[in-house]
């Protein structure tokens, strides 16, 4: 047996946390800070959504350390791996199984070394020390999401032999497999006059026109419909394109507009959702001779900003908008303007998913890219 039943986890004060939070199933309405409607400039009319959207910990579905060790199912991940073999092929190498381990996060974990982060990257570790060993290794296992107390928890099914115990819950095919770990809060809540999502995708579903579907139904599918747990997400590039509509047009001599929309068919929450540290750039440089034009770039993000906290501490990241292109929403419309000089030149322009190293918005268009992919690019010629 492994050493982490016996641990008294002190740490994750997520889940207090996100119990004590008042939960809002529907997409809070559009307003800022002062409670009025918030137009982000320079992009289309577009609101602010900061309301807290986090719903409590539910106990009966698979969430970060500490699970409660009291009573759960004594099976380790090598014995699930062992007799599910297909499942385990397609896990292994997939973002849960490398939650722990992989680049990106160790670097974000250097920056941030706290039991919070650890708590759910590797859910079967202490969160109080850096994992090691098979805890590290399995980063969001077998185990984290299907031994939740005395049995395997597995969806609604015909009854099989199995040779463990298994508890059959519709809810484990909805959002609310994933809800306790998609969907959380700051964790430096306490000091906040309102707590505010770090991520939301859970509420971003909610409010989509696919809330019905649920988030495995598109996950937990290869590209030829089969059923899978490499659980596909913005690692793969056509998945992630397919999930907008882009256009752009030269609406006057001076004048480009780019739409970015999410395709309501494709998509289920907000492009791009999850971690904050990802945005969409989309920009625009004249062409043609004479001496090279700059991109001039504008983002659709959650922006942010510093701001004093409540008890005079240092200062806190507080989400001053969100212009991302949500599913049922009308798209985002960025409007370039040219200098005069420009009007007779052609133009090129593209869209890019980036992933940065800072979210701030006075620093936006000096953030270090440490990934990008570009969703669509073209040239328009002077009208
Ligand atoms: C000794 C072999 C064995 C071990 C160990 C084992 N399983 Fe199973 N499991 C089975 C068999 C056999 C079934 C029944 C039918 C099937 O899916 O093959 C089953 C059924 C299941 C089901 C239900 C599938 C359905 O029909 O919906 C799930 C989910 C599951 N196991 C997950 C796990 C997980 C997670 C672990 C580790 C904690 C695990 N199993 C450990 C053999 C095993
Ligand atoms: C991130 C959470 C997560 C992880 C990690 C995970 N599973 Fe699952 N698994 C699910 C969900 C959710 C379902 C049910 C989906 C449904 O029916 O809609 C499922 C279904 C299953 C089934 C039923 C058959 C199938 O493929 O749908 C088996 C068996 C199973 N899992 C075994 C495993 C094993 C073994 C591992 C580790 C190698 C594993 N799971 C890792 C969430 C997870
Ligand atoms: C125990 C916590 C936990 C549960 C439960 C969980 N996840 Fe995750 N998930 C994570 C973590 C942590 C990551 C980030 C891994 C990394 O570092 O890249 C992740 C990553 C992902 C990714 C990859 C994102 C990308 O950047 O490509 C997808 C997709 C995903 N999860 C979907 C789901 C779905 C769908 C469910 C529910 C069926 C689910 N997860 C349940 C913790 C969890
Ligand atoms: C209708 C299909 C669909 C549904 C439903 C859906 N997603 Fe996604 N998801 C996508 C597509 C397409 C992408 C790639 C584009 C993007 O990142 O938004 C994606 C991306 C992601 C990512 C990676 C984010 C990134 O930018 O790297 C995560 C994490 C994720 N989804 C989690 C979830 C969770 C959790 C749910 C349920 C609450 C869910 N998804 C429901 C289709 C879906
Ligand atoms: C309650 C669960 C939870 C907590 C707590 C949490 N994360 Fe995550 N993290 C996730 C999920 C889920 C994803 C996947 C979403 C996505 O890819 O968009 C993720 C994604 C990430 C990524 C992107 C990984 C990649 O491969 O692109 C980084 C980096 C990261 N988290 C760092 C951290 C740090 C640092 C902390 C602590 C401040 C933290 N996380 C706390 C659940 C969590």
């Amino acid at each position: 047996m492994t050493p982490r039943r016996s641990l008294a986890f002190l740490a994750v004060s997520l889940l207090v946390l996100a119990g004590a939070a008042a939960y809002r199933r529907t997409r809070a309405a559009p307003i800022g800070p002062d409670g009025a409607p918030v137009v982000v400039p320079g992009s289309a009319g577009d609101h602010v959504r900061m309301h807290m959207v986090l719903a409590p910990h539910d106990p009966t579905m698979p969430g970060p350390a500490p699970q409660a060790a009291e009573g759960r199912l004594q099976l380790d991940n090598d014995a699930c791996e062992a007799c599910h073999e297909l499942q385990a092929t397609q896990w292994r190498g997939s973002q849960h199984q490398t939650a722990y381990t992989d680049r990106e996060f160790q670097r974000a974990l250097a920056h941030e070394p706290v039991p919070f982060c650890r708590g759910c990257h590797a859910p079967e570790a202490d969160p109080r020390r850096p994992a090691t060993g098979w805890a590290a290794d399995i980063g969001v296992g077998c185990v984290s999401c299907h031994v939740v107390g005395d049995a395997v928890l597995a969806a609604d099914g015909p009854e099989v032999a199995a040779p463990h115990p298994l508890r059959r819950d519709p809810r484990f095919a909805t959002a609310a497999a994933c809800a306790n770990c998609h969907q959380f809060a700051f964790p430096d809540s306490r000091r906040r006059a309102r707590p505010e999502a770090m991520q939301r995708t859970i509420a971003e579903h909610a409010a989509s026109p696919l809330a019905a579907t649920g988030c495995g139904d598109c996950h937990m599918r290869d590209r030829h419909g089969a059923r899978s747990h490499a659980f596909v997400g913005s690692r793969d590039d056509d998945y992630f394109r397919d999930a907008l509509t882009i256009s752009a047009a030269r609406v006057a001599p001076d004048t480009v507009e780019i739409e970015v929309a999410a395709r309501p068919d494709v998509v289920g929450h907000a492009v791009p959702t999850g971690d904050l540290f990802r945005r969409l750039a989309v920009a625009v440089r004249p062409l043609g001779r004479g001496p090279a034009r700059p991109w001039t770039t504008q983002y659709l993000a959650r922006h942010y900003a510093l701001e004093r906290a409540p008890d005079h501490g240092g200062p806190l990241r507080v989400e001053r908008s969100d212009d991302r292109p949500h599913p049922g929403e009308p798209p985002r419309v960025l409007r370039f303007r040219l200098d005069p000089a420009d009007t007779t030149r052609p133009v090129a322009w593209e869209v890019r998913f980036e992933r940065v190293e800072s979210i701030l918005e006075e620093r936006e268009d000096r953030a270090v890219v440490v990934g990008a992919m570009s969703l669509a690019a073209g040239e328009l010629p002077p009208t």
